[in-house]
């Protein structure tokens, strides 16, 4: 059985398709979801989930490498043999995709390499962008570049807004992620399209 772990830092939606997905013959189970803000959201949807949940808040550190020095202690804790982002908004340095390389999988609300960094359903909007959607990639040194294992399209509508095409996407981020990550548990590689 392999161990997930899942990080958040807001409402956790994509935690909890995640952690919904492995069940029954899914060969991976949420062992821990962590925030690095406390009182996030997803933390009282995990608790309801029965999945073990932590707080390292990154405002009680001095700079990125003690931050991370201590996640990596509390997810060595738990021995996790994947580490799924999911709305976790803190900028990751090298030394920590490093310590975790191979495990790290992000999901990010853009056609990668489309669009990298924040804002990104305004920029699509702006740029009159046919189509936007979701990407979930593997985590490297490089924001948001790493190997894309899986991408979700939909449509840009006319009159759309940020708040529109984000609540599009998110339906489709919550099918996308647990289909990679069931692929990706069982050392499969293969992208997962949709849409
Ligand atoms: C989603 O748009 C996701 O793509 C991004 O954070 C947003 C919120 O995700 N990474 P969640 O509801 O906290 O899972």
């Amino acid at each position: 059985m392999k161990r997930v772990a899942i990080l958040i830092s807001g409402s956790g939606s994509n935690m909890v398709a995640l952690a919904e997905s492995m069940k029954g013959d899914h060969p991976g189970r949420p062992v821990l979801v962590l925030s690095n803000v406390p009182g996030a959201g997803g933390l009282a949807k995990a608790e309801a989930l029965g999945i073990p949940t932590a707080v390292v808040d990154h405002r009680g550190f001095d700079g990125r490498v003690a931050f991370e020095a201590a996640l990596s202690e509390a997810l060595e804790a738990v021995r996790p043999d994947v580490i799924c982002l999911a709305g976790f908004m803190r900028i990751l340095t090298a030394g920590f995709t490093g310590r975790w390389a191979g495990k790290l999988l992000n999901i990010h609300p853009s056609l990668l390499p489309k669009y990298p960094g924040l804002d990104t359903h305004a920029r699509a909007i702006a740029a009159g962008d046919a189509e936007a959607g979701a990407s979930v990639h593997e985590v490297t040194e490089e924001l948001d570049g790493g190997p894309i294992l899986g991408q979700a399209r939909v449509p840009v509508l006319p009159g759309d807004t940020p708040e529109t095409l984000a609540a599009r996407v998110l339906v489709e981020e919550h099918k996308l992620y647990p289909a990679v990550l069931r692929r990706f548990v069982t050392g499969d590689r293969t992208r997962v399209d949709l849409g």
